[in-house]
């Protein structure tokens, strides 16, 4: 299994080409499924997830097809699917697909309203948190859908196709807000979804969806009406930049110091992360390229924080604050209110010498003078890229097991950030 070596102490400075978001992507190669029609998606990170889905798409007969780089194309330019789900052959998604990702059970959606069946399988918990589906199953059989659960499937009908309904999600959910857009985008009349999620990447399927034929208005608002239509056809679409491995090379650049221009990035949709940095003592400037971000002499100032739906600070990017509060000066306090197990990190960052005290959901974390180098590993995605960030800029060697993790979701994060002068290689074996 792959390993990273990190010897921290090294400032950032250069360039960072910010990827398309995987949140994004993701959802958006799934609502393929609901046109015989090509969708072209440009801008679509290399990511183990991406290639995971095209295989998890293939086996309902999804055709996919990876445009190469072309001369003159940037190293690090994205890759442009041609997804083209003419014949919906199979629309059961099993077991030993969905478990290795859970947003694959998002599939329903596209099978249900198109198909008018589905046999999908839970997906089960994870290490983030137990991360229910009873919201997506409350969606669809608002929209007139019969769900069963048999042997650990999901399996849904609608005879007569869907129909349009309110749906009133009693909490905010991005995968619920996702299943019923896509859902509601064939159903027969007028979809309203209430305390809608408003994050980015649901507004950036909206627009592709519209862009296929959707009658969809109030993305990214609390409330969205979708009119359904009976067919929807092709389209290309670019995914938009990725917000959480945005802000996740802000904290990179807060930890070490240095300076560092995120090329591409979009700074609103990160602004309340980017606003936690400022006080945090980093300099952040917005230009035509994107974000700079600086922190030249000063230290890290103490912030208290709390997660929140979009447009407050993301839960996917707590463990990467965390991570760079361990150096602050002095005590920082930062609430996870999204999932009820994302601290596996603070065991993790421990390990560097961080001083971390869990209080049920609230973390304090006292910042110290120095992290040394450790061997550490990580169960998830976000989880894992702390520990890049705390290694960045402890004393020694570090060396990061099991990240396969950061594959999932972060594009050649080794070679962006030793591009800017961190001293970083992938171990392989
Ligand atoms: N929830 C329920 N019932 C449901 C659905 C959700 O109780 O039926 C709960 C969840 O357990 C959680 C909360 O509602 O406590 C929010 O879950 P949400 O549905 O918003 O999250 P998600 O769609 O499963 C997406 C991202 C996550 C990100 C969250 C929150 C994708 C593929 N995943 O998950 O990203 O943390 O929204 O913003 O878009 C990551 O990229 O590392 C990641 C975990």
């Amino acid at each position: 299994m792959d390993r990273i070596r990190i010897i921290g102490g090294n400032k950032l400075h250069g360039t960072i080409p910010i990827s398309g978001a995987k949140n994004a992507a993701l959802p958006l190669m799934i609502a393929a499924m609901l046109s015989d029609e090509t969708l072209i998606l440009d801008n679509v990170p290399r990511l183990a997830d991406v290639a995971l889905l095209q295989r998890i798409l293939g086996n309902h007969g999804v055709d996919i097809m990876a445009v190469g780089k072309r001369p003159g194309d940037h190293e690090y330019q994205g890759q442009t699917l041609h997804i083209s789900a003419k014949n919906i052959i199979d629309t059961t998604a099993p077991y030993d697909l969905v478990s290795k990702m859970r947003a694959s059970f998002w599939v329903i959606a596209p099978l249900l309203a198109r198909m008018h069946e589905a046999k999908v399988s839970l997906p089960g918990g994870c290490a983030i948190g137990t991360r229910p589906v009873d919201l997506l199953i409350m969606a669809l059989e608002k929209l007139g859908a019969e769900l069963s659960i048999d042997a650990g499937y999901v399996v849904a009908k609608a005879p007569g196709g869907l129909k349009g309904a309110t749906i009133e999600f009693p909490k905010v959910t991005v995968s619920g807000t996702h299943v019923a857009l896509m859902a509601a985008a064939l159903a027969k009349g007028t979809t309203i979804i209430a305390n809608a999620a408003c994050e980015p990447e649901i507004t950036d399927v909206a627009d592709c969806l519209n862009k296929m034929g959707a009658k969809i208005t109030g993305a990214g608002t609390p409330r969205i009406m979708i009119e359904g239509v009976s067919k929807l056809h092709g389209a290309r679409h670019t995914v938009l930049p990725d917000r959480i491995e945005t802000g996740t090379y802000a904290m990179a650049v807060a930890m070490t110091g240095g300076e560092v221009q995120l090329s591409g990035a979009r700074p609103e949709l990160l602004q309340s992360a980017l606003d936690v940095l400022t006080q945090a003592g980093v300099t952040i400037t917005v230009n035509n390229d994107g974000i700079k971000v600086a922190r030249n002499g000063a230290g890290i100032s103490p912030v208290t924080v709390t997660t929140a739906p979009f447009p407050g600070f993301p839960t996917d990017l707590q463990a990467q604050l965390m991570a760079l509060m361990t150096r602050a000066k002095g005590a920082s306090h930062i609430t996870e209110t999204i999932f009820e197990n994302r601290f596996m990190h603070v065991q993790e960052l421990a390990r560097f010498g961080a001083r971390i005290q869990l209080d049920g959901e609230t973390a304090t974390i006292d910042g110290v003078a120095k992290l040394r180098g450790a061997p550490v590993m990580a169960t998830d995605l976000r989880a894992s890229v702390s520990l890049v960030i705390a290694a960045l800029a402890a004393e020694g060697e570090t060396m990061v097991n099991r990240i396969y993790h950061l594959d999932r979701g972060f594009e050649r994060l080794e070679e962006k950030l030793s591009a800017c002068g961190a001293t970083i290689e992938r171990i392989s074996g």
